[in-house]
C-alpha cells in the first residue's frame, strides 16, 4: 500500500495581518496497493537429455520451453493443462531440486539460480511444497512430532526446548490434535495425512509454497476442506502459492491468477475472472469446454480438444497446438507465436492476435 504525504501553505492577507499556516495532508491510495513480488520466473527453460537405448543418439525431451510469470505476496498463481505440459518440472525448477538449462528465478528479488549450496539451504526455508500423495510423503517409520519437528531442527526456527509446543500449534492450524503427534503416518486418512504434510511445510515460515496437485489422491468430500485450509492458511501467513492441478474447479477455486500451459510453454495467462469466463486462446477454449458441466441441461457449445498431445522430444513447428487447432492459419505452422497483451490483466500466445480475427467469434 503506498501513503503519500502533501504539504499545503495557506497565504492570506486581511487588514495588514499576514499568517501561514502548515497543513499536512496524508493521502491514503487504497486503488494502488503495490505488492511484493516473492517469485520472478524469466524466461524458463528445461530440456532434459535422453540418449537412445544403444546410446548413440541423443535427443531432448522440452518439458518447458520458455516460461515466465510473476507471483506477488499472498497470491495464488494457478497452473494448468494437460499431463506432460511441464507443470511439475516447472515447480521442480522454481524449488531448485533441478538446475534450468536456461532462464532466471528470483525470490524477493534474489536471483537463486547461481548461489551457493549454503545459500540455496536457507532458501529452502522460504520455499517450500505440498505434494500430491500423502501416502507416499511421510516416512512411515517416523511419528508425526518427527516429521514436523525435523524442518524445525535443519532450519533452526525454535529452540529444541520449544519443538513440543510449535509441534502442536502447527498441528492446531491444520485442524488436527495435539494427540496425534505420538501416532504414525498408517494411523492417519489421506485428509489427514494432507493436513500433516501442509503442517511440515508451514513449519519453517514460508514465504512461498508450491502446491503440487495436493488434493486430486484426495476423495471429493475431502478435497475441499483441504483447499479451504490451504485458503485460510494463506490468509493467515500472507504465503503466496504456486498451485499445480489437472481439475478446472480446482484452479477456478483457489487461484487469482491462471496460467495455462502447452507443450512446456505458457499459453494464456490472466486474472482468474478473464481466464474463466473470458478465454480467449483455442487450447484453453477446448480445455475449458471439456471440463464437466454441473448443469446437465447446459447447452454449452463444445470446443472438444482433438488427436494427441505431440512429443515434447520433437514439439510441432511454429505453434506447438496447432496441430490441434481448428482456427490454425498458414502462419501457424511456421512462425512462434509470443506471449501478448490483450488487456492489462490477460494475455495470450497466438496468431490470431495479429490476424485481425474477430475474437467475438472465438469468445461467442
Ligand atoms: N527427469 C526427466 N527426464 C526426462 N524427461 C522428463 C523428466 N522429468 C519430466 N520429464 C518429461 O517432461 C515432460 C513434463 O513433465 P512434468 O512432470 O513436468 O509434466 P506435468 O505437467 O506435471 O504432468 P502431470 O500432469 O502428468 O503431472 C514430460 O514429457 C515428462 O515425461
Ligand atoms: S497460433 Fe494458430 S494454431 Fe496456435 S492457437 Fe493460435 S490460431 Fe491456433
Ligand atoms: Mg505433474
Amino acid at each position: 500500500m503506498k501513503v503519500q504525504y502533501f504539504l499545503i501553505i495557506y497565504t492570506y492577507c486581511d487588514m495588514g495581518y499576514f499568517a501561514c499556516s502548515y497543513t499536512l495532508i496524508f493521502v491514503w491510495e487504497a486503488g494502488s496497493v503495490s505488492m511484493n513480488k516473492i517469485i520472478e520466473v524469466r524466461d524458463l527453460v528445461k530440456h532434459f537429455e535422453i540418449t537412445s537405448t544403444k546410446g548413440l543418439n541423443k535427443s531432448y525431451v522440452k518439458a518447458v520451453d520458455g516460461v515466465s510469470f510473476d507471483i506477488l505476496e499472498g497470491e495464488t498463481l494457478g497452473l494448468v493443462g494437460e499431463s506432460g505440459c511441464g507443470k511439475s518440472t516447472t515447480g521442480r525448477l522454481i524449488l531448485r531440486l533441478i538446475k534450468p538449462t536456461s532462464g532466471e528465478i528470483f525470490l524477493e528479488g534474489k536471483n537463486i539460480n547461481d548461489i551457493s549450496e549454503k545459500e540455496l539451504r536457507r532458501i529452502r526455508k522460504d520455499i517450500q511444497v505440498v505434494f500430491q500423495n500423502p501416502y507416499s510423503a511421510l516416512d512411515p517409520n517416523m511419528t508425526i512430532e518427527d516429521i514436523i519437528s525435523e524442518p524445525l531442527s535443519i532450519h533452526k526456527i525454535v529452540f529444541k526446548y520449544d519443538y513440543d509446543k510449535e509441534v502442536k500449534r502447527l498441528l492446531s492450524l491444520v485442524g488436527l490434535s495435539e494427540k496425534d503427534a505420538k501416532k504414525f503416518p498408517h494411523e492417519f486418512s489421506g485428509g489427514q495425512r494432507q493436513r500433516i504434510g501442509i503442517a511440515r511445510a508451514i513449519a519453517t515460515r514460508p514465504k512461498f509454497i508450491i502446491c503440487d496437485e495436493p488434493v486430486s489422491a484426495l476423495d471429493v468430500s475431502v478435497q475441499s476442506q483441504i483447499l479451504n485450509l490451504l485458503d485460510d492458511l494463506q490468509k493467515e501467513l500472507k504465503v503466496s502459492y504456486l498451485f499445480i492441478a489437472h481439475g478446472l474447479n480446482v484452479i477456478r477455486h483457489v487461484s487469482n491468477k491462471v496460467g495455462v500451459m502447452y507443450l512446456g510453454k505458457i499459453v494464456e495467462m490472466g486474472n482468474v475472472e478473464e481466464i474463466f469466463n473470458n478465454p480467449v486462446h483455442p487450447y484453453t477454449k477446448a480445455l475449458l469446454s471439456s471440463a464437466p458441466i454441473p448443469d446437465p441441461f447446459s447447452h454449452r457449445e463444445k470446443e472438444l480438444l482433438e488427436g494427441e498431445i505431440p512429443s515434447p522430444v520433437s514439439p510441432p513447428s511454429g505453434c506447438s497446438f496447432h496441430p490441434r487447432c481448428r482456427y490454425a492459419m498458414g502462419i501457424c505452422s511456421e512462425k512462434k507465436p509470443f506471449l501478448q497483451n490483450i488487456n492489462e490483466n490477460h494475455k495470450i500466445s497466438c496468431h490470431l492476435i495479429d490476424s485481425g480475427f474477430d475474437f467475438k467469434g472465438v469468445l461467442a
